[in-house]
């Protein structure tokens, strides 16, 4: 049998035990994760369905569904994966059949094998082809946006999902540069910001123009918001809804989701303020610094 540092070695399910110690699924319930990713939450959280229990699992990535499949054999509840996008998820649940949920599940971004898959283009190390899909069925690549979107876009989209002040500067320089050459690779890309910004802090001075073309490419915020939107009418009376994000411009989609969902009388919120890992958990998984979970409960 296999440890769970072993299990989860390629990617440590953030806030796992924290949301395990509070929702426990009865026998027989559903769990809708959106996100499925390596396995690990659905693995932890699916111990208590038993055997007419049932796991939905969705990924955009079919190297995810695989993994996911090994991670949750054996676990004795029905498991259905789909490569399906989250923003299809009523469309699956009905043709799954699988029925209201007490939990949906969404833990955004990306696995930690997909984030050091230098073949996916996002990272700065190296040298290759700018590309940035979560799912490779999708036809626009980073390149290809940013080799055809007009100044203001870039400038406009660098600048709020970037969060990126120097927004303007680094439009101009990409519109300067496509005019010699189209931009084509990582390091072109991250060359050319940090000629425009200088030696940053401690982060690459890329990061946020690599997090707005992430967000742009991958429709991360339009996909976020369609999940949200869907959610109530597919969880059962007291189902919940939790909601792990890592950067503020999801958190804060979700916050004001939540919030204006309870003034409607359709949520509870269960985390006033988000929940975040502890200290210990993010000297195993640094990558869970920036994490934060918000839950809420459908009214009846
Ligand atoms: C942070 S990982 C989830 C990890 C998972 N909770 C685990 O414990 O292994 C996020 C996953 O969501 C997938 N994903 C991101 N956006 C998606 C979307 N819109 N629809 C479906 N899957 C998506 C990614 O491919 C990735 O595998």
């Amino acid at each position: 049998m296999e440890s769970q540092s072993q299990l989860f070695s390629e990617h440590q399910p953030v806030l796992a035990e924290t949301l395990a110690g509070i929702v426990a699924i009865p026998e027989g319930g559903v769990i809708v994760d959106a996100t499925i990713g390596y396995g690990g939450h659905s693995r932890i959280l699916g111990k208590s369905l038993g055997l007419s229990g049932t796991i939905l699992g969705l990924d955009v990535d079919p190297a995810c569904l695989e993994k996911a499949q090994k991670v949750l054999s054996d676990l004795p509840c029905r498991v259905i994966l789909e490569r399906e996008n989250f923003s299809n998820l009523s469309r699956v649940m009905a043709r799954t059949g699988v029925g209201k949920a007490d939990l949906i599940l969404a833990d955004l971004g990306w696995c930690s094998g997909q984030l050091d898959d230098p073949k996916r283009g996002f990272s700065f190390q190296h040298n290759l082809p700018l590309d940035m899909r979560l799912d490779d069925r999708l036809t626009i690549t980073a390149a290809d946006w940013v080799n055809q979107a007009e100044e203001k876009e870039l400038a406009d989209a660098i600048f709020e999902f970037g969060e990126e002040r120097a927004s303007r500067r680094i439009a101009r320089a990409i519109i300067e540069h496509r005019r010699g050459q189209k931009i084509t690779t990582t390091a072109q890309l991250a060359n050319l910001v940090y000629r425009v910004l200088g030696r940053g802090g401690k982060i690459h001075p890329a990061t946020k123009t690599f997090q707005a073309l992430r967000i742009v490419v991958n429709d991360e915020l339009g996909c976020l918001g369609r999940l949200l939107e869907a959610a109530p009418g597919l969880l059962k009376p007291a189902g919940r809804i939790a909601i792990i994000s890592f950067h503020s411009l999801e958190d804060r989609r979700v916050k004001q989701d939540f919030q204006r969902k309870r003034l409607e009388g359709i949520y509870e919120i269960l985390t006033d303020k988000p929940m975040v890992p502890q200290e210990a958990e993010i000297r195993i998984n640094p990558r869970a610094r920036s994490a934060k979970m918000r839950m809420a409960a459908r009214l009846p």
